[in-house]
């Protein structure tokens, strides 16, 4: 099923879901955000009344120097990565690859799955009000209505359109007709030159007490639906030298108790992306994977509101199976474990970076004329990915141990 919308020309600035960061203002707001925390910590120490509130802004001003500290790193790899790029082409004596970037005349299509919210939903309204033609894949139709009326809110000066496709990942009839009603509307005028594997499904658990629907579930939307979907429109992207941009975790590294069927299903994707991109290399298509930190979505309000909530393992929900030969000791460590998993993490969570930094990255993604092939996102992605090539997994995991006491 297949609906369409042109945005019409409200003001932009009056809703905050796709992406603000653009590359002037990261500057002027880090000067900004810095200036601003300076003086709330120097009044902080001279004025016990307003403490509380300053120490509260000052924590948000924080937040607001760390999103834009990480994307000044993010422009220093991005300098780096074509500078690197620029010297590998030479001496291996490559084609650089294809850029489509769309004008008031020219709106290259592109697909994104999971679109009814978080990094998905800001991405599709983005490249739409950047001028695209975009395929936003959703599983409800009162999803896709509110995502269109959301569309035609905003300013879209260079005309781009948001078409939304009823689509469920691990369903191979709507990825077949996903993939028809595509078909019908590109061609010479329209070229495919994207797809962004966006969708996931997340569940923490003990691996032990994992039922095989939670890992079957997991699998099928984040690593087999990656795989039809790709598969599906590989032939569409190679007609116009494409690009797939497939969004991992940083979990996939660094991942804690509980996130083992997740963090596989990553690294999994993390596997596939690579050895995809260098068997799809000499047809022009290039695979690049995001790998963000903590990210403030609906997934990381579930994440809290679990961990909020938890008091043991249901026996009704078929995410777990807890086996017969397991004692009620060892469900009780488990469990304990989770809660001081769960209370460690919300600090992080709640602090979290907004999406638009995941969008950001993506954006570089499809559009820079030498894409890197991984984007770590966010400081707290940047710090782990660091971490572990300095130190290997042996620090960070006999840390996390100690943090749990778990041992
Ligand atoms: N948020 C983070 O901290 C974080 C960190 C690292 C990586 N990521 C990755 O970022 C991506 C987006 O996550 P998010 O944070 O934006 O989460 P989100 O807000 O929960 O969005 C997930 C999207 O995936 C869709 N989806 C789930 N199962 C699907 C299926 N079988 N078929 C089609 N769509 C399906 C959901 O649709 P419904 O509304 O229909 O369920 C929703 O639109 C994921 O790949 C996630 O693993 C997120």
């Amino acid at each position: 099923m297949l609906s369409e919308c042109q945005g019409s020309t409200l003001m932009v600035t009056q809703i905050t879901h796709p992406s603000k960061i653009s590359h002037e203002r990261v500057w002027k707001k880090l000067k900004m955000a810095s200036s601003l925390f300076l003086v709330s910590l120097f009044f902080s120490f001279h004025n016990n009344k307003t403490l509380g509130k300053l120490k509260m802004s000052a924590g948000n001003l924080l937040n607001e120097v760390c999103v834009y500290l990480g994307q000044v790193i993010d422009y220093i790899t991005y300098a780096y990565n074509t500078f690197l790029s620029i010297i590998f082409l030479r001496v291996f004596k490559q084609q650089p690859f294809q850029v489509h970037l769309p004008t008031k005349t020219f709106h290259p299509a592109v697909l994104v799955t999971g679109t009814s919210s978080g990094i998905g939903r800001n991405t599709a309204l983005t490249l739409a009000i950047r001028g695209y033609t975009v395929f936003a894949t959703i599983r409800r139709e009162e999803d896709a209505k509110e995502l269109q009326e959301t569309f035609k809110q905003f300013e879209n000066p260079k005309g781009g359109s948001l078409h939304t496709l009823i689509m469920d990942v691990t369903k191979k009839d709507d990825i077949s007709n996903a993939h028809m009603a595509v078909r019908s509307h590109v061609g010479r005028e329209i070229p495919f030159i994207g797809l962004i594997n966006n969708a996931s499904f997340v569940k923490y658990l003990p691996l032990e007490v994992a039922s095989e629907d939670a890992y079957a579930e997991s699998f099928n939307t984040n690593f087999f639906g990656i795989v039809n979907v790709t598969k599906k429109f590989l032939p569409l992207l190679r007609e116009n030298r494409g690009r797939v941009i497939n969004i991992g975790s940083i979990a996939s590294w660094e991942g804690s108790p509980f996130m083992g069927v997740y963090a596989s299903t990553k690294a999994a994707v993390r596997a596939l992306t690579r050895i995809w991109r260098m068997e799809t290399r000499s047809t022009g298509v290039h695979f690049s994977l995001i790998e963000p930190g903590i990210i403030s979505t609906r997934l990381s309000d579930q994440i809290i509101e679990n961990y909020r909530s938890f008091t043991s393992f249901p026996s009704n929900s078929r995410y777990y199976a807890i086996p017969h030969s397991i004692t009620s000791n060892v469900i009780k460590s488990y469990e304990n474990m989770y809660k001081m998993v769960g209370k460690w993490s919300e600090s992080f969570i709640i602090n979290a970076a907004p999406p638009d930094i995941v969008t950001d990255a993506i954006v570089h993604a499809l559009t820079a004329p030498f894409p890197k092939n991984t984007y770590y996102v966010g400081l707290d992605a940047r710090f782990l990915a660091t971490l572990n090539w300095l130190l290997g997994d042996r620090i960070s995991e006999a840390v996390q141990v100690k943090a749990l006491t778990l041992q």
